[in-house]
């Protein structure tokens, strides 16, 4: 069977990790997906694609409508964030019937609505695992295994730039300014790192987690917003001696009024295990009627560990495109050779 073909909006980290990972693990994704998976076409604005992520040869161009409007496309992965082009492409690929994979949680959490009413009239996907806490797979976990409980509440730390500046501050008593500085250069921050700091990224990632655990439509300017722009050194000290460490909490639950919606800082006993999540980790608290509560942990941020949940989604869209049940993929698609991988 011929490799789908893949559209790269974004060549960024999370696209450069996104080709890593699909050029790494190539065998094992394909085995995964039920064919290869090649980026076919990448929006750059260089004349040339930097070499070692195995785009040898993929097609550039620097107008991204080019690659919406591609018949060759089959699946187009937005990783541009931000509101615009995004908004207009992602709507444009769904127009020409192409599936869309998107990191981005502002578009998601915004117009998120309008996307997925114009996704289920052209009968495609739109995957966004990536969008909420880099790499840990949170909505397919809130989507299919806790699919069975009524959710009462979660909690998360999901913004890995903010806890890593907490971190770093209480750990190594080093200066707001500077830690933000290094997260940047690390990729971890947004474009505009005030969303970071400010709590606008978080309130839009918890919307969409609010949105699958309860059932209800998109409503992140519902979300109370309040960010660590004004957390010092001294109060990360003083709450550490009292026994307690500042986290910036996501926090969606029921209420008799409907579903509460409120993202700021907040003091976590030391003994409590998210607490303990640093650095730029991520961990996401959800309470079941049924399982109880999960914790769901990893980086939240990061080229790879971003990469690895769009790949995920990718992966997902190919199999789907499989419709032939004799050719899908069966849910333990081991190799034929696994059996000297066998535990002893
Ligand atoms: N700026 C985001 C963060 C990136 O630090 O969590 C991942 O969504």
């Amino acid at each position: 069977m011929t490799p789908v073909k893949v559209g790269l909006l974004g060549l960024g980290t999370v696209g450069s990790g996104t080709a890593t990972v699909l050029k790494r693990n190539a065998e094992e994704i394909a085995r995964r997906a039920g064919r290869g998976i090649e980026i076919d076409f990448v929006s750059t604005s260089k004349s040339e694609l930097p070499s070692g992520l195995g785009l040898a040869n993929s097609r550039i161009s620097a107008d991204p409508f080019d690659i919406v409007n591609d018949p060759e496309i089959s699946i187009v992965v937005e990783l541009y964030g931000g509101d615009e082009p995004a908004k207009s492409l992602v709507l444009q690929a769904i127009d020409n019937g192409k599936h869309v994979v998107t990191a981005n949680k502002a578009l998601i959490a915004k117009y998120g609505n309008e996307i997925f009413a114009k996704a289920q009239e052209k009968g495609v996907i739109v995957a966004f695992e990536a969008a909420v806490a880099g790499g840990i797979p949170i909505i397919k976990s809130l989507r299919e295994g806790l699919s069975a409980n009524k959710i009462n509440w979660l909690a998360g730390i999901i913004n890995g730039t903010g806890n890593f500046i907490l971190t770093e501050m209480r750990d190594k008593g080093r200066d707001f300014e500077d830690v933000l500085k290094e997260a940047q250069a690390l990729g971890y921050a947004e474009a505009d790192p005030t969303f970071d700091v400010e709590g606008v990224d978080a309130g839009h990632k918890l919307s969409i987690l609010s949105s699958i655990a309860f059932g209800i439509p998109l409503q992140f300017e519902k979300t109370y917003m309040e960010g660590i722009s004004m957390i010092s050194r001294d109060d990360v000290n003083y709450a550490a001696e009292l026994g307690y460490n500042i986290k910036h909490l996501g926090i969606a639950r029921r209420t008799e009024k409907g579903i509460e919606q409120r993202v700021h800082p907040t003091l976590i006993p030391k003994r409590q295990l998210i607490a303990n999540v640093d650095g730029v980790m991520n961990a996401v608290l959800v309470q079941g009627d049924a399982v109880g509560p999960t914790l769901h942990y990893g980086a939240g941020a990061g080229g790879e560990p971003t990469a690895s949940a769009v790949v995920a989604d990718i992966i997902d869209i190919t199999r789907a495109l499989t419709s032939d049940p004799e050719n899908r993929v069966p849910h333990l698609a081991f190799q034929a050779d696994a059996l000297s991988d066998t535990p002893i």
